[in-house]
């Protein structure tokens, strides 16, 4: 177990591409952090700086409080599993698990003993005598996580050690590495681009884009306060929809004005302070899929912010994405199936306030 603590680390590359900006990040120790961000954010440069498979430009990195700059990766008792399994396919199961410890001449029994154990943990006791060749995807990714388990490391670095398998596959090894967590209680880091795996695997999720870190949060954290513009659209599927307007004072009320809704959307006192402290008056309305819903008649006229056609629905058992052509914009509504919407009909939606997110239109931080 071991914490890690990254200070002002950057990584540049040849030909002037700076793959990580200088970035401060501090893991617990045996905590279970997401690395999540599109292509080309630096997920896998941060992940390799850690394990020492690349050198920083600058900054420092610390596990256990000890600074591993210059440290070979040998030296750093982490154990990196990554998206192709990088097996040995002339050996054997047993002998793919067996061989990092052999070459670091431990007994031959207790090599034994723990091969054994990571085969038992992971469920491929069976399939020891076979070659690689010889075993599915899941085996397979099987096979390279045992590899990382019989080192026993300090810390766990996980570069989408899914993304070759099948959806549903996919799934039950998600939730074999967080039983895997849960009993090993190690620090793992694991990257991957897909949200959904970020969500459910992380005790903590960092959102990375252009080689910065955005947020560094708890999930629901992230759901529910997102930083800014990238990170609310990044994470939660369907996306969120967004609509562009101007914060405004009306008599003595802060409002949201914008041509792609029926009527001005009132904010709370509280929101003005955020406000008058704003650069410029413009801004951006962020509202989740699942926030947006059908007012009751009684109410319809007063609460209707977003009228338009339904173009799609996708229906996705006990709940169905509607896409809505509002004239100005395409947006989706999260909504029960039993609803019954058709392709075609109009429809109009409303949201509470306080489900929407506003951010600045220059910068586009979260404002409120
Ligand atoms: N050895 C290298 N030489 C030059 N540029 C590199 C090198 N490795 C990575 N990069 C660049 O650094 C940036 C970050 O790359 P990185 O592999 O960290 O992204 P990533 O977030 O892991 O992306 P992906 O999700 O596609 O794996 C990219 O622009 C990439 O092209
Ligand atoms: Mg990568």
């Amino acid at each position: 177990m071991a914490q890690v603590s990254l200070h002002n680390l950057s990584k540049s590359f040849a030909g002037n591409i700076q793959a990580l900006q200088p970035c401060t990040l501090h893991i617990e120790d045996g905590a279970f952090v997401v690395l999540v961000g599109p292509s080309g954010c630096g997920k896998s440069t941060l992940l390799r700086l850690i394990a020492g498979l690349e050198e920083s430009t600058s900054g420092d990195i610390f596990i256990d409080g000890a600074r591993m700059n210059g440290v070979p990766p040998k030296s750093r008792d982490i154990a990196m599993v990554f998206q192709n399994y990088a097996l040995y396919p002339h050996m054997s199961v047993y002998k793919n698990l067996a061989f990092g410890l052999t070459m670091r001449s431990i007994p031959k029994n207790i090599i034994d003993e723990r091969v054994r154990e990571a085969a038992s943990i992971l469920g491929i006791s069976d399939v020891l005598d076979r070659k690689p060749a010889a075993l599915s995807g899941g085996q397979r990714q099987r096979v390279a996580l045992g590899r990382a388990l019989v080192r026993n490391p300090k810390v766990f670095l996980f570069d989408e050690p899914l993304s070759n398998l099948d959806a549903k596959l996919r799934v039950q090894m998600r939730t074999e590495i967080m039983r895997l967590h849960g009993r090993l209680k190690s620090t793992m880091v694991y990257v991957t681009h897909d949200q959904t795996e970020a969500m459910t695997m992380g005790d903590r999720i960092v959102v990375m884009h252009q080689g910065k870190i955005l947020q560094d949060d708890t999930p629901l954290t992230i759901y529910q306060q997102p930083a800014n513009r990238f990170v609310a659209e990044f994470i939660g599927s369907p996306a969120i929809n967004f609509f562009p307007g101007t914060l405004e004072i009306s008599g003595s009320a802060l409002v949201f004005k914008s041509d792609h809704f029926l009527n001005n959307i009132h904010l709370p006192e509280s929101a003005k302070g955020a406000f008058f402290s704003s650069a410029s008056n413009s801004a951006l309305l962020g509202i989740r899929p699942e926030h947006l819903h059908v007012p009751t008649e009684a109410t319809a006229e007063k609460e209707c912010f977003v009228q338009g056609t339904i173009d799609l629905v996708e229906m996705l058992g006990p709940e169905s994405i509607l896409h809505l052509d509002t004239g100005k914009q395409m947006i989706r509504a999260r909504v029960p199936s039993s609803c019954n919407y058709s392709s075609g009909s109009s429809v109009c939606f409303s949201f509470q306030v306080s489900d929407a997110f506003f951010f600045d239109g220059v910068h586009f931080n979260r404002l409120f």
